[in-house]
């Protein structure tokens, strides 16, 4: 009678396992694929995503259940052609496949498709929106210091307000390091939230400086006349705050990206929420990667036609003749 009992239990809880495992499965396929659309001149243009390489089918990787009831977490992330684009993008990709409803905006600052990019985002699976937002010509040409991802921030903030409703916008450049409890403290910005940043400039940090959880003032290595000198990682705006601010943008000056930004949604240090513990934890980190030189050509040579070579070669940036 007992035996007959434990084995009743044993196959209640197989059942349980399985229906379990085939929900997870479900949900890890569960995957939106918005994707491309071309962005040119400032001006968004609907258009169809490009496949990615030869539409070969990609594995998706497994990622943390999606359908958690929090807000979406919209992170924008500039991006731009050169050797080190796909290991910084795999880097920042696999950090965010950790972490649940986050909708990857990668903006690329190019006028074409870029398919290796496009592989990627396939392959991570999360929920992504692939824009080619090319910084505008007069720009480009200026000598000294570039607009740096502003016209591809700009393009993601676009996407936002036309398909999100709610949630909450990150700007995450490419090649810095976070840690993903960055993506719990901002996940519930009211308005604006602010934490520190590691690794800015000669001060090592930039961060709000808060006492007794008030704001006192600011911590950056450059604070000029900005009225929020801080650095694109260290803070987070709310959608719907966003979207009752139509003109809120960033602005193409080189060094006051973040403060006009901050200016443009005509937000008070009094509305600010300190999170991180009150502006006591740094996760996020201003790494930088040493500038890489273009590769060699001898990868081309004949002596390596029909071989793996012929494939590589696709996967790495070569010298020009
Ligand atoms: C500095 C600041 O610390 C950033 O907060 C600021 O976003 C950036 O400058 C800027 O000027 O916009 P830094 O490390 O010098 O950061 O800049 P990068 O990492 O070289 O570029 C910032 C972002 O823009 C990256 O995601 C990068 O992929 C992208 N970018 C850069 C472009 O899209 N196009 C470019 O020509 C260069
Ligand atoms: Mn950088």
């Amino acid at each position: 009678m007992q035996r007959r009992l434990v084995t009743k239990y044993l196959l209640a809880g197989f059942l349980v396992m399985a229906v379990t495992m085939i929900l997870y499965e479900m949900s890890t396929s569960r995957v939106e694929r918005i994707s491309c659309l071309p962005y040119g001149n400032g001006v968004p243009m609907e258009g169809l995503r490009m496949p990615a390489l030869d539409q070969k089918e990609v594995a998706p990787a497994r990622r943390p259940m999606d359908n958690a009831d929090i807000p979406t977490i919209y992170v924008i992330t500039p991006t731009y052609k050169r050797p080190a684009q796909i290991p910084e993008l795999t880097r920042l990709g696999q950090t965010l496949m950790h972490v649940p409803r986050i909708h990857w905006i990668v903006a690329e600052d190019t006028n074409n498709t870029n398919p290796h990019v496009l592989e990627l985002l396939d392959h991570l699976g999360m929920p992504y929106t692939y824009l080619t937002t090319p910084m505008p010509h007069k720009y480009r040409i200026k000598s000294g210091s570039k607009p740096k991802g502003v016209a591809n921030r700009n393009g993601g903030l676009e996407w936002v307000r036309k398909h999100a409703t709610s949630g909450v916008i990150y700007f995450a450049d490419d090649d810095n390091t976070y840690d993903i409890r960055v993506f719990d403290e901002m996940r519930y910005t009211k308005r604006v939230s602010m934490f520190p940043v590691g690794l800015v400039t000669s001060k090592g940090i930039s961060t709000p400086v808060v006492r007794n959880g008030k704001f006192v003032s600011f911590y950056d290595g450059w604070i000029s006349n900005r009225k929020f000198p801080v650095d694109m990682a260290g803070f987070a705006i709310n959608v719907n705050f966003l979207l009752k601010k139509p003109g809120a943008s960033m602005p193409f000056v080189p060094g006051y990206e973040e403060d006009g930004m901050l200016r443009s949604l005509n937000i008070t240090m009094n509305e600010v929420e300190f999170v991180a513990d009150n502006c006591t934890k740094v996760y996020a980190w201003h790494t930088r990667t040493g500038p890489i030189a273009p590769a060699s050509r001898s990868i081309l040579d004949s002596k390596y036609n029909d071989t793996n070579l012929r494939v590589l070669r696709e996967k790495i940036h070569l010298k020009k003749k």
